[in-house]
């Protein structure tokens, strides 16, 4: 079986339709108004975005997940990084957290933070198998249904 060909580049407004499909496909995010990501890929120069595509129908592109993420100071926050259901388990979300943390050293931080559902088990296994720690929590961090967070991070080694 031909291995999955999957490509990573910087996520431009033009896919935002296909990012925010993504995101509602998977009911316990929080989903994000289409305003707010006209403003984060914005691509200033804290917040930076990538998308993994594959090759869809009569061999056009077609985007399976997205990683989004914020560096300040040196220290870089996943905001958000979802693959699409069809395609989960296969490595993809890997690729886009590889790509995130690359991006993140390259631009001098020297930690990536993030928060996730306690209940999102899924997600926390993911983090873990990527050497993030948990390293605290916060209490009643979402809405919709209010629950609490934990903070995980991981040092980014020069
Ligand atoms: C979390 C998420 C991005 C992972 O992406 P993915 O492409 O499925 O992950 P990968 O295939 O790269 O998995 C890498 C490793 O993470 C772990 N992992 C991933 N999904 C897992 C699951 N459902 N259960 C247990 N472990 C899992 C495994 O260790 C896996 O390695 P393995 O397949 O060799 O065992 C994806 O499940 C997703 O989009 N979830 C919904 C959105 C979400 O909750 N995002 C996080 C918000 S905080």
């Amino acid at each position: 079986m031909k291995a999955l060909e999957v490509r990573i580049r910087k996520a431009r407004k033009g896919d935002i339709d296909r990012i925010i499909d993504i995101e509602r496909s998977w009911h316990h995010l929080s989903h994000w108004s289409i305003d707010s990501y006209y403003r984060l890929l914005n691509d200033d120069s804290f917040t930076s975005s990538f998308v993994a595509e594959i090759e869809g129908e009569k061999n056009y592109p077609n985007i399976v997940g997205f990683v989004i993420f914020h560096i300040a100071a040196d220290v870089s926050e996943i905001y958000n990084i979802a693959v699409e259901a069809a395609h989960a388990r296969s490595g993809i979300g890997n690729e886009l957290m590889a790509a995130a943390v690359q991006e993140s050293g390259r631009r001098k931080a020297h930690k990536v933070i993030l928060e996730v559902r306690k209940s999102n088990n899924p997600a926390i296994n993911f983090y873990l198998k990527f050497d993030f720690k948990i390293t605290g929590e916060r209490k009643n961090y979402y809405s919709n249904p209010i629950e609490d967070a934990y903070i995980m991070e991981l040092e980014i080694s020069d």
